[in-house]
């Protein structure tokens, strides 16, 4: 079976969980999806960061090329994993995928820590009662994200996704 792992990121999270799910995966390969050439593959995961409740921009138009295809996904998200945010971001990138008639066999999401230039940018600029601005809950929320992927993570995304690839 030929599986592709490809993924969108910008400051490195994505990347390492894309790096845990190819491991488990024999004979997969992997690669940043701005080199992906051909989608002539068994299954496509495609991991993406989360930016304002979807897919990046790159994913986001990556997913669009693909049809009728067996796909899963997995996603870093600044938010808590077990958060209506999150629920609502595995649905956005769902509905993506089924759109075009693919399959979505499985997800992964963990949280992944949101560049500190960012925090600075909401820190110094956004008032405390802005939707993004730094109160308590956003800024303990932030330090939990910054500890994120950690190993626990990685090895979950290892677990599922040698699972899902052995029941196929
Ligand atoms: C411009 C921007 C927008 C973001 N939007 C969201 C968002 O809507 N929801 C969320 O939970 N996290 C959001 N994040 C946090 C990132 O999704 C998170 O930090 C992710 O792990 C980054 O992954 P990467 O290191 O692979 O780029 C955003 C980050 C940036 C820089």
């Amino acid at each position: 079976m030929k599986t592709l792992v490809t993924y969108s990121t910008k400051t490195g999270n994505t990347k390492k969980v894309a790096e845990s799910i190819a491991k488990a995966i024999k004979n997969s390969e992997i690669m940043d999806i701005s080199e992906v050439k051909n989608l002539d593959y068994d299954l496509i995961i495609v991991g993406t960061w989360i930016d304002k409740g979807t897919a990046d921009t790159k994913a986001l138009n990556f997913i669009k090329t693909l049809a009728n295809k067996n796909t899963a996904f997995f996603f870093t998200l600044g938010a808590y994993p077990d958060s209506k945010h999150a629920l609502d971001c595995v649905e956005n990138i769902t509905k993506l995928f089924i759109d075009n008639e693919n399959k979505v066999l499985g997800h992964f999401l963990c949280q992944g820590a949101v560049d500190p230039k960012l925090i600075e940018m909401m820190k110094t600029k956004l008032g405390p009662d802005h939707p993004h601005g730094p109160n308590p809950e956003r800024i303990k929320r932030w330090a939990d994200a910054s500890l994120h992927p950690d190993e626990t993570d990685l090895n979950n995304a290892y677990v599922y996704f040698k699972e899902l690839v052995e029941k196929l």
